[in-house]
């Protein structure tokens, strides 16, 4: 999967030195790079990567939707790649570059995406949105990098075309109990005709 060099790079040179896991007692401290600074937590093992953002780091832009993988509105990106943060223990990802909502933008610097769900009135109510987008730009990322999907026609095509079709696969796992979906796609489709990040 390709990532965005420099910023990666930043995170990584930002990851804490040493163990990212320790284990005390019942709990495990736990080392990880968020939105590009280092955090240390310590955790009950089983406290999933969804609780240790939102309740203990108080990043609560990340939604918790089902919790149980069903809706996307917990997803974020893990090294580059989308993941629904509800499935995921905290402590499997010791050690990793995790981006939520709050760090793909600032208020005055919007992510492209972030603009585009603006300008398109990609949400209603906007539960689902920091997962939209943060799904969103992972899945631009595969696409960029070649990875077919379900309905790819040509599974081998140096170029994949990102049909409406494409994007709503790609996007299936994304919910939106508003249905503002006509806007988001227009939102994503932009940003990816743009040919920006
Ligand atoms: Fe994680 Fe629904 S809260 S998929
Ligand atoms: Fe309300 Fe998507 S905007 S759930």
């Amino acid at each position: 999967m390709p990532k965005s060099g420099s910023s990666v790079q930043r995170a990584r040179e930002a990851r804490p030195a040493g163990k990212a896991v320790d284990r005390t007692g019942g709990t495990v401290k736990v080392r990880f790079v968020i939105n590009r600074k280092p955090a240390e937590l310590t955790l009950d093992p089983r406290t999933t990567l969804l609780d240790a953002l939102r309740e203990h780091l108080r990043l609560s832009g990340t939604k918790k939707g089902c919790d149980h993988g069903q809706c996307g509105a917990c997803t974020v990106l893990v090294d580059g790649r989308r993941v629904n943060a509800c499935l995921s223990l905290a402590v499997q990802h010791a050690g990793d570059d995790i981006t939520t909502i709050e760090g793909l933008g600032t208020p005055e610097q919007l992510h492209p995406l972030q603009a585009a769900f603006l300008t398109h009135d990609g949400f209603q109510c906007g539960y689902c949105t920091p997962g939209q987008i943060c799904s969103a730009v992972g899945m631009l990322s595969e696409v960029r990098a070649g990875m077919p999907s379900h309905v790819t026609e040509d599974v081998g095509a140096d170029h994949i075309a990102l049909t409406d079709e494409e994007m709503r696969e790609r996007m299936s796992g994304n919910l939106c109990r508003c249905s503002a979906y006509p806007n988001i796609i227009a939102a994503i489709r932009s940003v990816a005709e743009g040919g920006t990040r």
